[in-house]
């Protein structure tokens, strides 16, 4: 019966990932991508931004900076990548020998999406004097026309790492480089990209919760627009957010990130309460479509087929390595 199952899956799953059959619900999925990850000797790395599922069956669950350290490190033969695109494009930059497969490999970025390599080389020409610091959240073409990589983790340590007066291209992310300029006192020129998640908030309804729960604090990730977080108690990237819920004695928390990082938050406080910061309409929009395209079913198939492959052009992967292996080099100094 399993046999079937898989074999008509199999019909159905191609290079882009696409699984447009049910497979069969009595199948143990947690077992059986436990079991894969042994027979293929592969490694599971998921963001904060998966769904729970995900999550509970990864063997490293980070930031983006988290994952692209254990991208570079692991021994395991296929890096099985439960996030988006550039996530795992990363993964295969900088650990090439390894197999890299992703669940869907729709699951894009709308942050990414917002800067094209032929009009962002396009911009650096307008500022030949310029440096360009770019935002993990890019695709490898961005990544090869810049000189450093920085994550929400590491940006204000990478930009600090620049003199004073070097003028700075920061891309894609015009929140998180505004933010970086408030605190670092720069003034780096900023790509007009943004993330449709962090943009979501609604400024009136966060003032409303606060009202109704005074002892909350809140908390932001600094892809988040500027009057969001003038607001924020601590600002962070998702790692930073998890860590700063473990070690403040406050017991109530509205978080200003895509919803999935609260289940982590739960996790390893049970007897705080986290509520995910309103957006502006009714639906779930701080929830990541890109991230979620991924489900544990995608998963077991990907793991099952090792496919959708992430495959790179050679000359592209070794010129967008340069910039992130910076990025990592500088991080380490720094203790990230
Ligand atoms: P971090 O993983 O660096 O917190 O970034 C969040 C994000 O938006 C990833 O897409
Ligand atoms: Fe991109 Fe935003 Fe989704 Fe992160 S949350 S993957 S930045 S669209």
């Amino acid at each position: 019966m399993q046999t079937e199952t898989l074999e008509n899956a199999k019909a159905h799953v191609d290079q882009n990932g696409f699984l447009d059959v049910e497979l069969d619900p009595t199948l143990d999925l947690f077992a059986e991508i436990e079991r894969l990850k042994k027979q293929k000797n592969a490694v599971l790395l998921a963001h904060y931004y998966q769904e729970p599922d995900i999550q509970d069956v990864a063997d490293y669950i980070g930031d983006s900076l988290g994952l692209a350290q254990q991208a570079q490190k692991t021994s395991a033969d296929m890096i099985v990548f439960a996030g988006v695109h550039f996530m795992a494009e990363t993964a295969k930059i900088l650990n090439p020998g390894k197999k890299v497969v992703i669940p869907d490999l729709k699951a894009g970025c709308s942050l990414s999406d917002s800067c094209p390599p032929p009009l962002f080389k396009k911009f650096k020409e307008q500022h030949p004097d310029h440096v360009v610091v770019s935002y993990i959240n890019c695709s490898a073409g961005i990544k090869a026309l810049s000189d450093v990589i920085v994550t929400s983790s590491n940006a204000k340590v990478i930009v600090e790492s620049f003199p004073k007066d070097q003028k700075i291209i920061f891309a894609p992310d015009k929140n998180l480089g505004a933010y970086i300029n408030k605190v670092t006192g720069r003034n780096m020129v900023l790509w007009n990209g943004a993330c449709m998640v962090h943009e979501i908030f609604s400024l009136e309804k966060i003032t409303r919760l606060k009202t109704r729960h005074p002892n909350a604090k809140f908390i932001a990730h600094p892809e988040c627009e500027e009057p969001v977080l003038r607001m924020a108690d601590y600002i962070g990237s998702t790692t930073g957010l998890l860590k700063f819920t473990q070690t403040d004695p406050s017991t109530e928390y509205i978080v200003a990130t895509e919803t999935g990082i609260l289940h982590q938050m739960m996790k390893a406080s049970p007897q705080k309460t986290f509520i995910p910061a309103p957006p502006t309409n009714s639906c779930a929009c701080n929830d990541c479509p890109h991230m979620k395209r991924n489900t544990l079913e995608k998963l077991y198939l990907c793991m099952e087929y090792e496919m959708p492959e992430i495959l790179m052009d050679e000359e592209l992967r070794v010129a967008a390595k340069k910039p992130i292996e910076r990025m990592l080099e500088i991080s380490a100094k720094a203790g990230l």
